[in-house]
């Protein structure tokens, strides 16, 4: 099955005016207020052009019909109503001008006040050509969770981004949830989101960051806290140990190939940070930061050539031996 019917699924989840969240509401109810108040302006506008124009018009057709060509000059009267008219716009701007920019600061100031009401989870997520990187710190060492592309939160807990990029300028943004938060080399900033319905909420990298910014998809997955307890739980568990001889093959496969230089795999020697973490690969959905489903041919695809479809990521063209290239995909199918 193509993967375009899911993308364009997805996409349709893509909505800033479709709010989950008290942030991404506030940004929704100034978008409303933005369009009430231009909608108003545009009419009046148009009706101070289109309603002169048809007086002349009717006048100029009444003129020649009597045949009258003599240019009339207006009234002492009629001048003085112009200048009222004009200096009442002039204000008038002015205090719709004054009250859009307040209703732009407020909506930025409630923003960017840290939630009081509950501690928030942090999450430490960190954008890369042409990917996510996130980290559910812990006290603990062994109780941080490190994932890719696919983030889970609790619902009605506010979340705490920490947010960075390892190479060029990114931007994070998830309409349905938040605005949009650039994300500079070198420069640590925050965001805070509460999601307050469950659901699957598609984010985008919103800062051209190079050949591959289109394909730079977030994926955030709003849930009960006990269903994000248990993912998170499950993701602070070392990688699935292989049963048959396939899938050790398979890991044999991976740890003596060039995946190994790249990617970590919880409990194993592989334990670069290059690429995604692949401890619990096979329970994220999507693969090549959510471009692709999560699906053995898929995955079988992306392994082999990966610039055919992200050209440029940094992940390299693989040459396996078909009987090699069954074994890996055995052995990562088995990294839930
Ligand atoms: Cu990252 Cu655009």
């Amino acid at each position: 099955m193509s993967a375009w019917p899911i993308l364009a699924k997805a996409w349709e989840a893509h909505d800033a005016l479709d709010a989950a969240g008290p942030q991404a509401r506030k940004i929704e109810t100034l978008y409303w207020f933005f369009l009430a108040i231009c909608a108003v302006v545009y009419v009046i506008t148009i009706l101070f052009i289109v309603i002169p124009a048809i007086r002349a018009w009717s006048a100029a057709r009444r003129r020649s019909q009597a045949e009258q060509l003599e240019v009339t000059t207006p009234s002492p009267g009629a001048e003085q109503r112009r200048a009222t008219i004009v200096w009442g716009a002039v204000l008038l701007t002015v205090l719709i001008m004054f009250a859009l920019l307040v209703g732009d600061f407020a909506t930025g100031r409630a923003l960017h006040a840290k939630p009081t009401d509950q501690t928030p989870l942090h999450i430490n997520l960190t954008a890369r050509q042409w990917w996510w990187e996130a980290e559910y710190s812990d006290a603990m060492p062994s109780n941080s969770v490190t994932t890719a592309n696919e983030i889970h939160i609790p619902v009605g807990r506010p979340i705490e981004f920490e947010l960075r990029s390892a190479d060029v300028i990114h931007s994070f943004w998830i309409p349905n949830l938040s605005g949009k938060k650039d994300m500079i080399p070198d420069h640590r900033t925050k965001i805070w989101l509460t999601a307050d319905k469950p659901g699957e909420y598609w984010g985008q990298c919103a800062e051209f960051c190079g050949y591959q910014h289109a394909k730079m998809r977030l994926l955030v997955i709003a849930e009960s806290a006990d269903k994000f307890e248990a993912w998170r739980g499950a993701g602070m568990q070392p990688s699935t140990e292989p049963l048959t001889d396939l899938q050790r093959t398979g890991r044999q496969v991976f740890m003596q190939h060039a995946c190994i230089l790249c990617h970590t795999i919880g409990g194993t020697e592989a334990r670069a940070r290059v690429g995604p973490d692949l401890t619990h690969v096979a329970s994220r959905r999507m693969l090549a930061s959510n471009w692709l489903p999560n699906r053995p041919g898929h995955l079988a695809g992306w392994i082999i050539d990966p610039q055919k479809i992200k050209p440029g990521t940094r992940m390299p063209q693989n040459y396996l031996r078909p009987h090699e290239l069954r074994a890996l995909l055995e052995y990562l199918e088995i990294l839930k």
